[in-house]
């Protein structure tokens, strides 16, 4: 109970966030939301098919609940996010007679009309309480030969949509909103080099992007720390924010592992490891403006669900919302 506070801890130096979704606003998970953290982002609630499911039906309830709690609370919000290729619902993606669109200029202009209207709609709502925004997340493949993903927004618009996503978000959600291009393993170089050549290209146009928000899914065995480092130095040198948008260590270095119980050795570098990498974001919190853990407790985790069902404890609290040996780590002072 008496136990630090991580956002007194780090609170100086960067806005410390957490992942949740509507139901850990209240009780016990409330309070160590409130306790610890002073962000917070919607784990799912803010995804497309979360706020419109179907053209024209808006669900705000979910959302509204977070924002409500957060701002009872004096924490800051991110949004999570308002394009992406998954999670967003079908209809998004189907021409006016209903059938899957195919690239033609009259389906790029209803996709692009579609993208702007669900933008507008959620800026309306939220502008004045929300100030920073993830504008699209995971459009870049290092496979692909221009490292752009291949997503039905690419597909139908080119890479229209992402300038248009910047371009309407500044609009309507107001000159204070600060905007991110979101992705995960940004540390790597290849991917790292696309995403960059994408702003910087974006930014020389005119393009209004505040930061890169780097996921930051790593595991217990990688990436290097100083990879994460490079990539951070590397975006704040084209003057831009960085923040870690879904921080969480998965404690497995492949997809198929499964462990009955997790040593505790493990547990233990897990914390040292934490604790690095919190040493190196205070290093560069000059280009950090914040750190977000993708969840609050290893009970409550996506890492457990995906790829396949197994237990994973890649987070600061365990399932029964005790401080973990990667929490004492931070709270550490020597
Ligand atoms: C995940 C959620 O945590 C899960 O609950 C959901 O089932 C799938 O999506 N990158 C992202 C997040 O940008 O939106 C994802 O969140 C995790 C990977």
């Amino acid at each position: 109970k008496d136990i630090p506070s991580l956002h007194g801890l780090y609170g100086g130096q960067f806005s410390i966030g957490t992942a949740i979704e509507a139901f850990q606003t209240e009780g016990a998970y409330g309070e160590l939301v409130q306790k610890h953290f002073n962000s917070v982002v919607a784990g799912n609630a803010m995804k497309p098919i979360s706020l419109q499911p179907s053209e024209g039906q808006f669900h705000w309830e979910e959302a509204d609940q977070i924002v409500q709690f957060a701002r009872q609370h004096g924490l800051e919000i991110r949004f999570h996010t308002l394009v992406w290729h998954n999670q967003t619902g079908d209809w998004m993606f189907k021409d006016k007679n209903g059938q899957p669109m195919t690239p033609t200029a009259e389906n790029k202009k209803l996709l692009l009309d579609r993208l702007e209207t669900h933008i507008r709609a959620v800026a309306a709502r939220y502008k004045n309480v929300i100030t920073d925004w993830d504008v699209v997340n995971e459009v870049i493949d290092p496979d692909q030969p221009d490292g752009m993903r291949r997503s039905k927004w690419y597909q139908i618009t080119g890479t229209d949509y992402i300038e248009k996503a910047f371009r309407v978000t500044r609009e309507a959600a107001g000159p204070n909103a600060r905007l991110f291009i979101n992705d995960y393993n940004t540390h790597e170089p290849k991917k790292r080099d696309f995403l960059y050549n994408l702003v910087r290209d974006l930014l020389a146009k005119g393009v209004p992007i505040d930061g890169v928000g780097h996921q930051s899914h790593i595991r217990l065995e990688f990436p290097a720390i100083s990879e994460i480092e490079q990539s951070i130095e590397k975006f704040a040198s084209l003057g831009l924010d960085n923040q870690i948008t879904e921080l969480d260590m998965g404690l497995y270095s492949n997809d198929t592992d499964r462990y009955e119980t997790i040593p505790e050795s493990m547990l233990i570098r897990q914390a040292h490891r934490y604790r690095a990498l919190f040493d190196m974001f205070s290093r560069q919190q000059n280009h950090i403006s914040n750190v977000t853990i993708w969840g609050t407790d290893d009970g409550n985790t996506w890492l457990s669900t995906f790829p396949i069902a197994r237990l994973d404890k890649p987070l600061l609290f365990d399932e029964r919302l005790k401080a973990k040996y990667a929490y004492w780590a931070l709270a550490d002072s020597s």
